[in-house]
């Protein structure tokens, strides 16, 4: 088909589709002015599915565009299908070949209940499975990836260097102001809303030479995504964040030899580390643009959920109501970094360990909130895929948990390959003998830990 004819073709659907969408306010949903543009479009669809797999149709500033033009004649139903669509969240919506009548009628009527508004594509996607809508798929549009990863690498750098700078001030004496801590914060969580993949992504850097700093800043990532998916208050979520980058500022204050040491710590020296709570929040407490909030978490994080924690506190101690977070982020955390005294532990292995600790360390519901939010293949998880390749798990999918995305670094032979392969499992692209990729099982990450952090590297950008 020809270009000119293909983009007629859009419009036209695209008009009916908003015809139909808009007489499902007026008409009962088996009304001919509902029903026959639907089947319209679903004939029309099936010239257009003829030479091609899918149809994709990105909006971007409520202009439609198919294949990276513009379409421009917006008549009154197109821009009502566009504008619901826009509204709602999606930018790109994609028809597969595969597509039913009855998909196209659910998702109109989809368009037309949903009353939230601004869901990023990762939401629309889930109601787009629940509502048994098979083959129209969201997803957030590609180009903005690349940009999305860079500005992330850039905020996490940057979060690097200020928690970095706040803990040397400490050590010459000075107090360091709070407003870079808070600043950064908000970039975290902004960036966490915009592209929550790249953001986490990053946490899976696990330097060891400068673990405190990187460890802060994980945390405050980690921290973030879990007040995210409890639903916290914009504020309460900047005051978790903060209270993440300086939970351990009061470390500053003891001796390095002993936050370094790679040993087991003496009693004595472990009366000195149980200090740094108490050290943190005096500090937060001098500190400029710091809510008392973030000091009370700080002062709190380890105190442990049944409280039987540091520093200790009166029977019937009422601790601040969102100092259960940081606890949780801070122990996945350490316990999936490799430390001269610890093997890293998997995500999943993490998880598991967490679960167990929960109802006597951790809070029980923030836990199952971690685990929620991580999915079943956390970001890092190593796993082997039917086709017996080795891949590393770099984001979530689409609507299914199970199906992650990967970057493929061991062949079926247990060669490494040259360049990683990105794969979206959710995506129902084939292998080369036509079967889709799948997850078998997960692998200890230990087996193939260099070629996993040179493909990091190389996913990340980093090298
Ligand atoms: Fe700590
Ligand atoms: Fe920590």
């Amino acid at each position: 088909m020809e270009r000119r004819a293909q983009e007629l073709l859009i419009t036209e659907m695209i008009r009916s589709l908003g015809a139909s969408l808009k007489n499902r306010g007026l008409y009962p949903p088996s009304h001919p002015q509902v029903k026959s543009p639907v089947e319209k479009v679903f004939k029309d669809l099936r010239v257009f599915f003829a030479d091609r797999d899918e149809l994709a149709l990105a909006i971007s500033d409520g202009t439609l565009v198919f294949e990276g033009y513009p379409i421009f004649n917006l008549t009154s139903p197109l821009e009502f299908f566009v504008g619901r669509l826009t509204r709602i969240g999606a930018p790109a919506v994609i028809f597969g070949k595969h597509l039913t009548l009855e998909d196209l009628e659910i998702f109109i009527r989809f368009l037309h209940e949903t009353k939230e508004q601004g869901l990023s594509p990762r939401e629309i996607q889930k109601l787009l499975v629940q509502a048994g809508i098979a083959h129209i798929r969201v997803k957030p549009i590609e180009e903005n990836d690349q940009d999305d990863k860079a500005i992330a690498n850039e905020i996490y750098t940057n979060a690097v260097s200020v928690v970095t700078s706040a803990m040397m001030d400490v050590r010459m004496g000075r107090i360091p102001s709070g407003a870079e801590s808070e600043r950064v914060t908000r970039d975290i969580s902004s960036m966490l809303t915009r592209n929550r993949d790249a953001m986490m992504a990053l946490t899976l850097i696990k330097n060891f030479d400068e673990y405190t700093y990187t460890h802060s800043v994980n945390v405050a990532v980690m921290a973030l995504a879990v007040a995210d998916a409890m639903r916290l208050s914009a504020p309460d979520k900047i005051n978790v964040g903060v209270a993440g980058l300086l939970h351990d500022i009061g470390k500053t204050q003891l001796a390095l030899d002993l936050i370094r040491k790679p040993s087991t710590l003496t009693v004595e020296e472990f009366e000195e580390i149980k200090k740094h709570p108490q050290e943190g929040f005096v500090l937060l407490g001098k500190m400029s643009h710091i809510r008392p909030d973030s000091a009370y978490i700080v002062l709190e994080h380890h105190l442990r959920f049944d409280q039987s924690g540091y520093p200790p506190q009166s029977k019937g101690y009422q601790s601040h109501e969102h100092s259960n977070i940081i606890p949780v982020a801070d122990c996945y955390d350490a316990l999936t970094t490799m430390r001269s005294y610890q093997k890293a532990r998997y995500p999943q292995q993490a998880l598991e360990i967490m679960s167990k600790l929960a109802g006597k360390s951790l809070d029980p519901y923030v836990v199952s909130v971690i685990s929620k939010t991580l999915g079943a293949y956390p970001v890092g998880t190593m796993v082997r895929l039917n086709t017996m390749e080795i891949a590393l798990v770099v984001g979530q999918g689409g609507a299914d948990e199970e199906s992650p995305k990967v970057v493929v670094i061991v062949d079926r032979n247990g060669n490494p390959l040259p360049s990683p392969e990105h794969v979206d499992l959710s995506e129902p692209e084939g292998t080369d003998d036509g079967h889709r990729r799948s997850i078998l099982a997960t692998v200890n990450p230990n087996l193939y830990s260099s070629v996993a952090a040179g493909a990091l590297s190389a996913t990340l950008e980093l090298a």
